[in-house]
């Protein structure tokens, strides 16, 4: 396997190789929580999900986040969630302590938009997983369905721009550091949810 994490790689590349053994370790957690044996198993990763895409929906409304990132507002997949919650007759997480605020320095907003925006390429295989429950993107997995572009197309378009972003190598570093937060953030959330 090549690892790409020169200083000649794009700031995606190098994020996803900063970011390997966190991404690794979350996949393997959720999928050791069997969440394909049951609507109800599925469903407590639905709560992640929600607990995640709360934390960081105010970036999704911030302008000046929008004026660098393509469609940002349109790739809000908080109330898809909430959708997906609700066609299995869940309650919706209560609160907790881990929102963001929407006026995040730059830097860690870029971390955290990384890996949710990522987080839609798994989402793929995880969608074509859900068939076997019987949900799709009328029914349950509403916010795992691709973007009908394709979601590796809208996943380019995105990183395009967040490899496009001038930063200082000291906010380098913090983007590195708040998608790392990020991927231990939601680890956090299954631990609680799949407890
Ligand atoms: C909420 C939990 C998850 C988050 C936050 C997350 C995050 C990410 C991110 C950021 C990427 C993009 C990597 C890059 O190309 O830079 C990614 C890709 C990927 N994820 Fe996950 N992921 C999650 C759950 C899962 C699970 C459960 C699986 C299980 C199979 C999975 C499988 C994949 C695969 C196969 C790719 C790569 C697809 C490709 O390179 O074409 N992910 N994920």
């Amino acid at each position: 396997m090549i690892v790409i994490d020169t200083p000649e790689a794009t700031r995606s590349q190098r994020l996803k190789a900063a970011t390997r053994d966190s991404h690794g370790a979350l996949d393997k957690r959720i999928m050791a929580g069997d969440i394909f044996a049951s609507r109800d198993l599925f469903a407590t990763f639905l709560r992640v999900q929600y607990r995640f895409h709360r934390d960081i929906d105010a970036l999704y409304g911030n302008p000046a986040l929008d004026a660098l990132l393509p469609d940002l507002d349109e790739r809000r997949r908080l109330p898809l969630i909430a959708r997906d919650l609700a066609d299995l007759e869940q309650t919706l997480p209560l609160p907790t302590s881990t929102r963001l605020d929407g006026d995040l320095p730059l830097p860690a907003a870029l971390g955290w938009l990384y890996v949710a925006e990522g987080s839609n390429l798994g989402g793929t295989v995880l969608y074509k997983m859900a068939a076997r429950l019987g949900l799709d993107s009328n029914f349950g997995a509403r916010h795992l369905a691709a973007h009908p572009d394709g979601a590796a197309r809208h996943w380019r378009e995105f990183t395009a721009a967040l490899d496009g972003v001038a930063l200082t190598e000291a906010q380098e570093q913090q983007v590195i550091d708040a998608a790392d937060a990020a991927f231990r953030s939601v680890h956090g959330h299954v631990e609680e949810e799949f407890a």
